[in-house]
């Protein structure tokens, strides 16, 4: 549907956006916008035009999952790009309404579930290409979830987006660093997870925000190498064999696990 939509259509399209509100994505629903107000402008389009050229233009052949896929925007883009399969996943059955709707009324073939990040090893399958933007810092176990990605439903791509704060400055990290090394945690440079027990922005459902070095480093310790910082918060990766895994099996006393 477009500006072309039959008023009648328009005014039964106006009814079911008012109806399923408060939208965060703001989409052209047959002329019906759904966020004209939102906070950040345009979005995520505005956000989308920055890194939209660093994925591939044509998706066909490719299966797409979008985890915490709010009202459909970016499953809908991807499903433009001729994906075979996009499947979107949210635990928020109020967004999920909302991308129903959106599909519907753009045509879009999605298939949309109610699930959390945390149990993505129920869709029981790998996908060609995993978009996973906006929901790390709205976790209380943020490098789990990256593990569980990499371990139930990753296979190639990974688009990753996280609101940053702290310094975007990234310094090499050492491979071990001395006890008495204190100042290394002080520095700029140096990976930092900000933990926010009460709200930030409003939101209760905030809980960690990583600066850069840190988003960069839960990449690589996840099993996802860096291909590209398509934008500012937006980064493509590639699967890898990861080091550890979601039960850290690993990670143990220093003088004995694999990191040591
Ligand atoms: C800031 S929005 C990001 C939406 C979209 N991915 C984007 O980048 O515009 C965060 C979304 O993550 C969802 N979410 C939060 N916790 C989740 C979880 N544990 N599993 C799946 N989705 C989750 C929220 O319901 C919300 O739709």
């Amino acid at each position: 549907m477009t500006d072309e939509t039959p008023i009648s259509d328009q005014e039964r399209i106006r009814r079911r956006v008012h109806e399923l509100g408060p939208w965060f994505h703001n989409m052209n629903l047959g002329g019906i916008w759904t966020a004209p107000e939102h906070f950040l402008g345009d979005y995520p389009n505005v956000k989308w035009q920055r890194f939209a050229t660093a994925l591939p233009a044509d998706l066909s052949g490719r299966t797409v999952l979008d985890i915490g896929c709010n009202a459909g925007f970016y499953a809908i883009e991807m499903k433009r790009r001729g994906a075979d399969r996009v499947v979107a996943i949210d635990s928020d059955p109020d967004y999920l309404a909302q991308a129903r709707f959106a599909a519907e009324v753009q045509r879009a073939e999605i298939e949309l579930r109610q699930l959390s990040v945390y149990d993505v090893a129920k869709l029981g399958e790998r996908f060609d290409l995993v978009l996973f933007m906006g929901v790390l810092y709205h976790l209380r176990h943020p490098l789990l979830a990256l593990d569980l990605i990499h371990e139930h439903v990753a296979k190639d791509l990974l688009v990753f987006q996280s609101m940053q704060r702290g310094s975007a400055e990234v310094e090499p990290l050492a491979e071990d660093y001395p006890f008495v090394d204190v100042q290394a945690f002080d520095r700029p440079g140096y990976p930092k997870l900000h933990f926010i027990e009460h709200r930030y922005s409003g939101d209760p459902t905030n809980w960690w925000v990583p600066n850069r070095a840190c988003v960069e480093a839960m990449l690589r310790s996840a099993g996802f190498d860096i291909l590209q910082q398509a934008e500012e918060e937006v980064f493509l990766c590639r699967w890898r064999e990861a080091a550890f895994g979601p039960d850290g099996a690993h990670a143990v006393y220093p003088t004995r696990g694999a990191k040591a």
